[in-house]
């Protein structure tokens, strides 16, 4: 018995554009546990959107060859039709994007829209609706005169809570989140990460949750997968990898963190010198090596996994820290 809500094997995702094929995901594994936050990071490209909608079977097959497995509650998702699949997203698997403006229609008003939600999987009548949109509106923190109040009316912060209470208006297990709040300033962007968190340990909730922004998974993530050119690279507790990256991306990732949530203005951040790999083909080596500072002999090979304990696995030959299951010496100053 597993208490993994989702359990990612071996994903890729081929285009096949005019170009060539894009290999945009690479063998991807990645399990999201019971009532966690799991964080996908990397910078822009590196496929994290494109995994998230291969879980949520929203790829053109047509234009996408999808390879591997992805098992939601012994259902391998990749396998169901269309049909089987929009009865999955409507009820038992919700997902938010990145701008609210886009998705919500502007003629209607937030309740109605939360309400037309509700309506797509219970068959309440127009009263219990509006009870049930109205109690959703204060689970997300917003003022019951929201419902009477269309989007245009509404700030970012608050467009984005409209979202999230028709995502959870089934009461799902499972929520992809991808970049929820990148379109939000600071201060709101923490308030819709705490709601979050609330709603993880209020309703059990299972939140893949996309942010190329490592400030964003030290606040709220459980764990954390770190992505680049289509690969993991490593996932931990986000609280493990922000304090001992192994991989060399990681690491330069961290170090990209601001150091204060307000130190907006302490000085430009550090960048990570080169650019990501062309996806057009695959590298034969490690895809991080023409970057990497730790590059040696070995990274010719494609690294393997390396269990450094804990949960902590990392894709690299020289890890920054020696996989013997010895945790003890990371307490070394
Ligand atoms: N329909 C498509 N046809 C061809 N290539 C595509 C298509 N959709 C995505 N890609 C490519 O797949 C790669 C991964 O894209 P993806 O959108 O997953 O990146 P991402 O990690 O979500 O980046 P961002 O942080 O900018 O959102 C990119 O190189 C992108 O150009
Ligand atoms: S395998 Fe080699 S090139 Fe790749 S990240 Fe590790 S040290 Fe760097
Ligand atoms: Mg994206």
């Amino acid at each position: 018995m597993t208490d993994n809500v989702l359990s990612i094997r071996e994903l890729s995702c081929d285009f096949l554009a005019v170009e060539g094929i894009v290999y945009a995901v690479n063998g991807v594994n990645l399990d999201l546990r019971r009532a966690e936050i799991h964080g996908l990071v990397g910078e822009s490209g590196c496929g994290k959107s494109v995994s998230a909608r291969a879980v949520l079977g929203l790829l053109d097959r047509k234009r996408c060859r999808v390879g591997g497995s992805v098992d939601f509650d012994g259902n391998n998702l990749l396998l169901l039709s269309e049909r089987e699949m929009r009865a999955l997203r409507g009820r038992r698997i919700s997902m938010i994007f990145q701008d609210p403006q886009n998705s919500l229609s502007p003629l209607e008003t937030a309740g109605m829209q939360i309400e037309e939600a509700i309506a797509n999987h219970l068959p309440a009548a127009k009263g219990e609706r509006r009870r049930l949109a109205a109690s959703l509106l204060e689970r997300v923190g917003l003022p019951p005169d929201t419902a009477a109040r269309y989007p245009f009316e509404l700030s970012g912060g608050m467009q984005q809570r409209v979202m999230i209470a028709q995502a959870i208006s089934c009461n799902p297990e499972l929520l992809v989140a991808d970049e929820p709040t990148t379109a939000l300033d600071v201060t709101i962007q923490a308030q819709v990460l705490r709601l979050l968190e609330t709603l993880r340990d209020e309703l059990s909730l299972s939140v893949l949750l996309i942010t190329h922004n490592f400030a964003v998974v030290a606040e709220v993530c459980d764990r954390v997968s770190v992505m680049y050119a289509g690969f993991i690279v490593e996932t931990a507790e986000a609280a493990e990898l922000i304090r001992f990256p192994a991989h060399p991306y990681s690491r330069a990732l961290v170090n990209c963190i601001p150091k204060g949530r307000a130190a907006g203005g302490a000085g430009p951040l550090p960048v990570i010198p080169g650019f990501p790999p062309r996806l057009y083909e695959p590298p034969w080596g490690c895809p991080f090596s023409p970057r990497c500072p730790k590059r040696g002999s070995a990274c010719a090979e494609r690294p393997g996994s390396r269990d450094l304990g804990g949960g902590h696995v990392v894709f690299c030959h020289y890890p920054e820290y020696a996989p013997n299951g010895d945790r003890s010496f990371r307490e070394a100053p």
